[in-house]
């Protein structure tokens, strides 16, 4: 299993292989049908409920978008997947739909019944641009809302979206038209599409899975890949509460030493005083059950992680003995090296890559960029010193920590762009892994997402900014932990 490329060569990685998209391996439910497979257009209407009659799809009426042929990146990927033609997740998303809306300019969604991040309202006309706060920062009320948002997610079916549980092959048995597609909770999906981006491809029937193939991680769409699933995570949220100005705080991991100061059970759990790791029963994430825990499974039978609750969250922040490296957190002046790297990704755009920003705060190389086999630093760092659920790469999400983790790591990456004033040409165009060049299209997301729509400074382009103070200039003598607030 998997734990964030533990040890060595980044060789591997793990994950399974699944079909399907977010949405649904996930697609929007009105297009989990035959007769949307069987047509490749997935445009639903802006009422569903006056289905049959599809009314007014993708809103055309109402000016908000249009039915249209989906565009995938033919530009090369790199090398290292040599599985052409087997993985329903390459040309994303076209193996299941070759059509679906096209919003105009402030209008989002499935069926762009929804606003672009930034905007409001029922006409999207409003500007809106939440904060993401410090979780320790929040107050017992917000906190208080913040895990009650989290526990609701985790226990509400997702409105939108179902996931399918079987390759495309197998997602309808022609026979009786009975379809693989099954309802899973906000959270949970939330879990589900990081799990099918990380699986392996599967070979066919006994002849198991191989892996070499990651489209959220070692690559440069690690970050726009994450970046996108926080956002979807948050417009669900703020869907749900009907409060466009939720937003998902950070967890400032760079803190160094020993202590999980969020694992108190006013935040994220703390530790079972009965079970050393487990949370505590006066945690309500003691409760949660992980999904898509079964990864052999799926590897052999060839199975996609399905909404089964399976085992409680592990965790046992500090205690891999047997590794002392992860043993304690990142710290700020690692988190400010790293933001000097210069370039975004460097050749061979993995996770080998030296001098690349992305693989610096990823974890690969020394805070500095050096690429170093046996460093695991900062983002990698923070998950594996969770030893437990959190620190493995198909399951990791189902601890909520990630979420608090990745939004840090996300308030790092707009710092960087912001600093470094980067432009699309910083990001390669190709020959990064497959999924991760510039213009392919985010595995699993839906509707069809490209990396390059999340290359761009948080605030002035997606709605949301970190509330952070950055110290302007790195400066190695001074106290940084001290002198600046995150
Ligand atoms: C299955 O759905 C397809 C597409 O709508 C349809 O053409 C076919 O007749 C259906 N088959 C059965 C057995 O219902
Ligand atoms: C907590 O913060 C909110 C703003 O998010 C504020 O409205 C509320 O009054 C605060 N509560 C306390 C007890 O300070
Ligand atoms: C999901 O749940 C809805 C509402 O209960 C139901 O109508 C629908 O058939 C379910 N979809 C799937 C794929 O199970
Ligand atoms: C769902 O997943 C569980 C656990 O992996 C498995 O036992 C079960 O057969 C799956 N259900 C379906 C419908 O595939
Ligand atoms: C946690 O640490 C123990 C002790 O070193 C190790 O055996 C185990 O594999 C780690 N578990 C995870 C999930 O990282
Ligand atoms: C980087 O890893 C790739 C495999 O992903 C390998 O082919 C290449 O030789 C490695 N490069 C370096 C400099 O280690
Ligand atoms: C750094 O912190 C130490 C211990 O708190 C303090 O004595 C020292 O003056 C600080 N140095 C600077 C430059 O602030």
């Amino acid at each position: 299993m998997l734990l964030y490329k533990s040890w060595g060569s980044h060789a591997v990685v793990l994950v399974v292989t699944l079909l399907c998209d977010l949405g649904s391996a996930q697609f929007p439910r009105q297009c989990a049908t035959p007769e949307a497979l069987a047509t490749g257009e997935c445009c639903p209407g802006l009422y569903p409920q006056q289905s049959p009659d599809p009314s007014d799809i993708c809103g055309v009426t109402m000016g908000r978008g249009l039915c249209m042929p989906i565009t995938v990146d033919a530009r090369p990927h790199g090398s290292q997947y040599k599985m052409e033609g087997l993985d329903d997740r390459e040309y994303w998303p076209i193996r299941f739909f070759k059509k679906a809306c096209l919003c105009n300019d402030r209008f989002y969604g499935h069926n762009c019944g929804s606003c672009k991040p930034g905007w409001t309202g029922d006409d999207c006309d409003q500007p809106i641009v939440v904060e993401r706060k410090n979780i320790m920062a929040l107050n017992e009320t917000e906190r208080q809302n913040f895990i009650a948002a989290l526990n609701l997610a985790k226990n509400t079916v997702h409105p939108d979206y179902v996931i399918a549980t079987r390759h495309y092959n197998q997602l309808i048995n022609p026979e009786s038209n009975v379809t693989n597609f099954e309802n899973i909770s906000i959270y949970d999906y939330f879990v589900w599409t990081h799990y099918y981006s990380v699986s392996k491809t599967f070979l066919g029937p006994n002849r198991g899975s191989a892996g070499g193939v990651d489209f959220s991680h070692e690559g440069p769409a690690f970050l726009t890949w994450h970046r996108f699933h926080l956002l979807q995570l948050e417009r669900d949220i703020q869907n749900l509460l009907k409060d466009p100005s939720f937003s998902l705080p950070y967890w400032n991991f760079a803190i160094g030493g020993n202590r999980c100061d969020i694992c108190t059970d006013d935040l994220m759990g703390a530790r079972s005083n009965f079970v050393g790791n487990l949370l505590s029963p006066n945690s309500v994430f003691s409760q949660w059950r992980v999904v898509c825990e079964d990864v052999e499974d799926y590897e052999s039978l060839g199975t996609i992680c399905n909404s089964t609750a399976g085992g409680p969250i592990q965790r046992n922040p500090a205690g891999n003995s047997a590794r002392p490296m992860v043993q304690r957190l990142p710290e700020m002046e690692e988190v400010l090296l790293c933001l000097e790297v210069n370039l975004f990704d460097t050749a061979p755009f993995s996770s080998n890559s030296s001098e690349s920003f992305r693989n610096t705060i990823e974890g690969y190389s020394e805070p500095s960029g050096q690429y170093n086999p046996t460093v695991r630093s900062l983002h990698n760092l923070a998950h594996l010193f969770l030893n437990g659920t959190g620190g493995q790469t198909h399951i990791s999400p189902n601890d909520p920590i990630f979420v608090l983790l990745h939004t840090f790591t996300d308030a790092v990456f707009d710092e960087w762009l912001r600093r470094h004033s980067a432009g699309f040409a910083q990001y390669p165009q190709e020959n990064a892994p497959i999924g991760h060049n510039r213009r392919h299209n985010m595995v699993p997301f839906w509707p069809p997402v490209p990396n390059s729509e999340m290359f761009a400074t948080a605030p002035e382009n997606l709605g949301y900014s970190y509330d952070i103070q950055w110290p302007s200039k790195y400066r190695v003598s001074e106290n940084y932990t001290m002198a600046f607030i995150l």
